[in-house]
C-alpha cells in the first residue's frame, strides 16, 4: 500500500515508518521536524491547506495515497501549556481526518491514548482490566483523545466505506528506554498507567495490523503489552491500587490491568518484547 504516516519522526513513527517499509508499503512521512529526503514531506499539520495538498499528492514524493495512519500529536501534558496541547492535537487531528476524508482514503489508523481512558486514575476505574468500552478524559491532552475518538465515530457514520481505526496506546518505551524497570517491585511504580507498557516496535506491530483488518466503522483497541511492567501479581496491585473495583477472575499472574484481550482476540496482536527480557540492570 501507500501510506501517508503523520508524526513520522516521532519515537511511534520511527518505529512504524521503519516496520511499514520493512513489510514492503510505499510510506510518505509527513511531519512538522524532521530531515529532509525521499520518503518525507515537512507538513503543518494546524494548516488544513497543507494537510489537503499533502494528501492528495507531492511533487516527487506520490500521486495518490490508499491509507493514512495519523501519529502527529503533542503526547503529553506539560511540554507545552495545557490549552496549547489541546489546540494543536484537536487542530491536526482534523485536519488530517477531514482532508483524508475529502482525498477518498477509506483506511485510517490513528492513536488514542490510555489517557482516553482515565490516565492519571486518581478516580478508580469501573473494572479491571480496563477495557475498550471505558471512556474518561482527566487532562486537556486526554479531553483531546476522547473528542477525537468521538469525531472518528461520527465520520465513519458519513462515508459507509470508510474505517477509522483508534489505537489507545499505553505508555511507549523505545528500545534504549528499559532503565526505569529497575522499579519493577516498587508497587508505585506505573500506576498511573494501570502497571501497563508497550514497545515501540510492539506499537508498530499493532498499527501494520490494524491497517491490515480495517474493516468499515470505527474500531477502538487498547494497545499495551500483555504482562505489567511489574514483578508484584496483578490480583495484589489491583488491590493495592484500586480497592473494591471488580476484578476478572480469570486475570493471570502478571497481566496487565490494561486489557489487552479485544486487540489480541480480533487483530492478533501480542506484543513481542517483553521488559523481563529487554531490561539490562546496570
Ligand atoms: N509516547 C507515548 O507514551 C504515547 C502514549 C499513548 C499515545 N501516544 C500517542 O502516539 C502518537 C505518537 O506519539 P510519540 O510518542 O511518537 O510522540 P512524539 O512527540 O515522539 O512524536 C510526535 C510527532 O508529531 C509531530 N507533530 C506534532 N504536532 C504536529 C503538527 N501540528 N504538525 C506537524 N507535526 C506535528 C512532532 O513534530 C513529532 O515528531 C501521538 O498521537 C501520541 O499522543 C503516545
Amino acid at each position: 500500500m501507500r501510506i501517508a504516516v503523520t508524526g513520522s519522526s516521532g519515537k511511534l513513527g520511527r518505529a512504524t515508518t521503519a516496520r511499514l517499509r520493512e513489510e514492503g508499503h510505499e510510506v510518505l512521512g509527513l511531519d512538522r521536524g524532521g530531515e529532509a529526503g525521499f520518503g518525507f514531506t515537512r507538513v503543518d499539520l494546524g494548516d488544513y491547506g497543507q494537510v489537503l495538498d499533502s494528501l492528495l499528492g507531492v511533487t516527487a514524493r506520490h500521486t495518490g495515497l490508499d491509507a493514512l495512519v495519523h501519529l502527529a500529536a503533542i503526547p503529553v501534558n506539560g511540554l507545552v501549556p495545557d490549552a496549547t496541547t489541546f489546540h494543536n492535537n484537536m487542530i491536526a487531528s482534523f485536519n488530517v481526518h477531514f482532508a483524508a476524508l475529502r482525498a477518498g482514503l477509506r483506511r485510517i489508523v490513528f492513536a488514542s491514548s490510555i489517557t482516553a481512558m482515565g490516565f492519571p486514575f486518581d478516580q478508580a476505574p469501573p473494572a479491571l482490566p480496563v477495557t475498550e468500552e471505558h471512556r474518561a478524559a482527566r487532562n486537556t491532552y486526554g479531553l483531546g483523545k476522547v473528542l477525537e475518538e468521538t469525531m472518528a465515530e461520527q465520520l465513519v457514520t458519513w462515508q459507509p466505506e470508510l474505517s477509522m481505526t483508534a489505537l489507545r496506546f499505553t505508555n511507549v518505551v523505545g528500545p534504549e528506554e528499559y532503565g526505569g524497570f529497575a522499579r519493577a517491585s516498587d508497587p508505585g511504580y506505573r500506576r498511573d498507567l494501570l502497571g501497563s507498557y508497550v514497545d515501540a516496535r510492539d506499537g508498530a506491530l499493532a498499527v501494520s495490523l490494524a491497517l491490515a483488518r480495517a474493516e468499515p466503522g470505527l474500531a477502538v483497541y487498547n494497545v499495551a503489552a500483555p504482562d505489567t511492567g511489574l514483578d508484584i501479581p496483578s490480583a495484589e496491585l489491583a488491590a493495592r491500587w484500586f480497592p473494591g473495583v471488580p476484578v476478572a477472575a480469570d486475570l493471570g499472574e502478571f497481566e496487565s490491568l490494561m486489557s489487552t484481550r479485544k486487540a489480541r482476540d480480533e487483530l492478533g496482536f501480542t506484543a513481542v518484547h517483553r521488559w523481563r527480557d529487554e531490561y539490562r540492570p546496570a
